[in-house]
């Protein structure tokens, strides 16, 4: 089975695509963590998808669906996997099911006020990956990551400019994709509020 994150972004794609990845012993993929690794490695994947990144936009689909393709095509995958941050749009979710895999899609629901607040509360781990939230999950020692000791910054795109695009890029292009999924009873819904564990045992019981 391919499981699917939907919501907006900060709706907690990456946090409870985590926990169900340890749960249920298949991989996460996240576009969104490939490609800033790709521009903070500057390789020419990492070159291609630099400027749409910082502005919010989306990079472009064949890049993407080249990624994820050879992802699922990969061994790790064999068991399926848990999808956070793709499909992103219609032509990406065509892509998608044309690998003929079961599908099932989780939207996240978080409304739009609170997912702001999340991301300008937002710190990452440019070294493991690690995310934390100043407000509801700092780490033990500020500014520091707990797994691996190294100094946290918050993203580039988490500039309160670059959300406003991307919830805007989210409206249009990526929010039609959840009634793609509904039309197909694909689709299960999440209330995202509350803490961490309320929203994945919410989740855990939806799947
Ligand atoms: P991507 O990395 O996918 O960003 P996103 O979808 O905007 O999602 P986020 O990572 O911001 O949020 P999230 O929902 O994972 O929330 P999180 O769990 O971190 O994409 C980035 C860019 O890459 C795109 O703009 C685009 O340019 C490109 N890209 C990626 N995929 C693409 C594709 N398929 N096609 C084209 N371009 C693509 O949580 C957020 C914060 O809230 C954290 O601080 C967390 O600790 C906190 N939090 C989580 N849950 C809770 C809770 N229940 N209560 C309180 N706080 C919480």
């Amino acid at each position: 089975m391919i499981y699917i994150l939907l919501g907006l972004p900060g709706a907690g794609k990456g946090t409870q695509g985590e926990l169900l990845s340890k749960k249920l012993g298949i991989p996460k993929v996240s576009t969104g963590d490939i490609l800033r690794d790709a521009v903070r490695r500057a390789t020419p994947l990492g070159q291609k998808a630099k400027e749409a990144m910082e502005k919010g936009q989306l990079v472009s689909d064949d890049i993407v669906i080249g990624i994820v393709e050879e992802k699922l095509k990969s061994r790790d995958c064999e068991k399926g996997c848990i999808l956070d941050g793709f499909p992103r749009n219609l032509r990406q979710a065509q892509a998608l099911e044309e690998f003929g895999l079961p599908l099932k899609a989780i939207y996240i629901k978080v409304p739009e006020d609170e997912v702001v607040r999340r991301l300008s509360a937002r710190r990452v781990c440019p070294n493991c990956g690690a995310v934390y939230n100043l407000i509801t999950s700092p780490p033990k020692k500020e500014g520091i990551c707990d797994r691996c000791g190294t100094p946290l910054i918050q993203r580039e795109d988490d500039r309160e400019e670059v959300v406003r695009e991307r919830i805007k890029v989210y409206r249009e292009q990526t929010e039609p994709i959840v009634d793609y999924y509904r039309r197909r009873n694909a689709l299960v819904e999440v209330d995202g509020q509350g803490s961490v564990e309320e929203v994945f045992s919410r989740l855990v019981e939806a799947i």
